[in-house]
């Protein structure tokens, strides 16, 4: 069948997508919750971090974020109202084993608990993500994701938390964009614990790759009828030339941005050939690892923003090394400078279905940060409504070729922590007053509302 162009954006309707199509919005621990040092949680690498000087653009913390500690309720109701049936949100380690391993901390996992059975009372279907990027600081103290006991510490924290919550909740992700905490905790050092160490951040990833299978065992193991499925951001990498050092950059870039974290579990190795700096990761390979790295997930979910532009490096000491830049001539800016390219979103869903690996996919993550401005008790915020409005388009033209896409989570149900940026991008369908922590709805809010048949 001939692709087709993307349907009408403004013209879309939920039927178009199908009844089994799961509607939801998500969130994180660290970027929502607040209560950082309540009711016995531990430290993890997210408070150390943000409580440095000069991690954060606006020198915020996650402290009290947007306190779903104590307003879950309220929020969970907000996702109701909207019209959406899930809600994503993640396990903060820590607050369930405050030192990683060991003593579990009752009233946390309660909490946990009661946000659960608060989303099946309001008829909101739990997905949780087991690790969105909060380590117990205990475990960083002893090398973190480096080190590679992290797999017998994460198998212990996964059957805690499916041990508790198994009972109610089906539809489980194992990690948070693997590339994301790894490169930006182990590479660059922009995110948390902020090492700076190439040889670090492949053992990372190699432990990482493992504990994709551990997790998805034991939540099997625990867990009756269950959804498994992890999450990756997918990063096309164009070129604006089509030379051969152009082709090889971005081949290499991709190796370890997108390949890494997800061919290892689809039994397919790692990507040497177009990088050859990683066969270095080898050093980190064990016995049997690369058969029990392979995953057979029931779901895989695609997380995407934007594309980037590769280019060689010029200079002649760095020669071979690609350099990520932009394009910002041909295209819209968002407030955390990323270039909006819908197409980037059929692109992926397309190049995840082509490995041949899995039956289901869904977009567990996609959205935008605009200037947001709350004007009385509105927040006229267009471009966001737009940017959802065609990258919708994106996920059905795909699904009209083929591609088995049941699902569409959006970032964000409220503005949150923005990691490094801090609270200025906002990616909220809700504006969060920060000082009174008073939720608006916006615009875009109110236009998904509409689009479920809920207003
Ligand atoms: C993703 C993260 C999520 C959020 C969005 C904007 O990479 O998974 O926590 O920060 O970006």
């Amino acid at each position: 069948m001939a692709p087709m162009t993307a349907p009408s954006p403004s013209e879309l309707t939920k039927s178009d997508f199908g009844d089994d199509f799961t509607w939801g919005v998500a969130h994180a621990s660290y970027q929502v919750e607040g209560a950082w040092d309540a009711d016995g949680k531990g430290p993890s690498i997210w408070d150390t971090f943000t409580h440095k000087p000069r991690k954060i653009k606006d020198g915020s913390t996650g402290d009290e974020a947007c306190d779903f500690y104590h307003r879950y309720p309220e929020d969970t109701a907000l996702v109701k109202e909207l019209g959406f049936e899930a809600q994503r949100f993640s396990i903060s380690w820590p607050r369930v084993l405050p030192t990683g391993t060991g003593q579990v901390n009752q009233k946390g996992l309660d909490f946990y608990s009661r946000v659960v059975d608060e989303c099946l009372a309001a008829g909101v279907e739990p997905w949780i993500t087991i690790y969105h990027w909060d380590l117990p600081e205990a475990l960083s103290q002893k090398g973190g994701w480096a080190n590679r006991d992290v797999i017998g510490w994460f198998e212990e924290f996964v059957g805690v938390i499916s041990e508790r919550l198994g009972d109610r909740v089906k539809d489980w992700m194992v990690f948070n964009e693997p590339c994301s905490f790894i490169q930006g905790g182990y590479l660059s050092g922009v995110h948390a614990p902020g090492v700076r160490s190439f040889a670090k951040m492949l053992a990372a990833s190699h432990h990482v790759n493992l504990c994709q299978a551990v997790g998805a065992r034991v939540l099997r193991a625990n867990v009756a009828d269950s959804n498994v499925g992890t999450t990756h951001i997918l990063t096309p990498m164009r070129t604006n030339r089509d030379s051969e050092r152009h082709r090889r950059a971005a081949a290499a870039i991709d190796a370890f941005a997108n390949r890494i974290f997800i061919e290892p579990n689809f039994g397919l190795g790692y990507p040497t050939e177009d990088a050859p700096l990683m066969q270095r990761v080898e050093r980190y390979v064990q016995g049997d690892d690369m058969r029990d790295i392979v995953v057979d997930w029931d779901f895989f979910g695609v997380q995407y923003y934007t594309r980037v532009l590769v280019k060689p490096v010029p200079i002649p000491l760095l020669r071979g090394i690609p350099w990520i830049s932009k394009d910002h001539k041909n295209y819209e800016i968002t407030a955390m400078g990323w270039e909006v390219q819908p197409d980037g979103l059929y692109e992926s869903l397309q190049r995840v279905h082509a490995y041949g690996k899995v039956d289901r996919l869904l977009v567990t993550e996609n959205g935008v940060a605009v200037p947001d401005h709350l004007v009385g008790d509105r927040v006229r915020d267009p471009r966001r409504t737009a940017f959802y409005q065609d990258h919708l388009a994106e996920v059905l033209r795909a699904k009209r070729d083929g591609v088995p896409v049941e699902g569409y989570f959006c970032w964000s149900l409220m503005d949150n922590f923005e990691w490094a940026a801090g609270y200025v991008p906002r990616f909220g369908l809700t504006y969060v007053d920060y000082p009174t922590q008073r939720r608006v709805v916006k615009d875009s809010g109110r236009w998904f509302q509409q689009f479920l048949g809920a207003a």
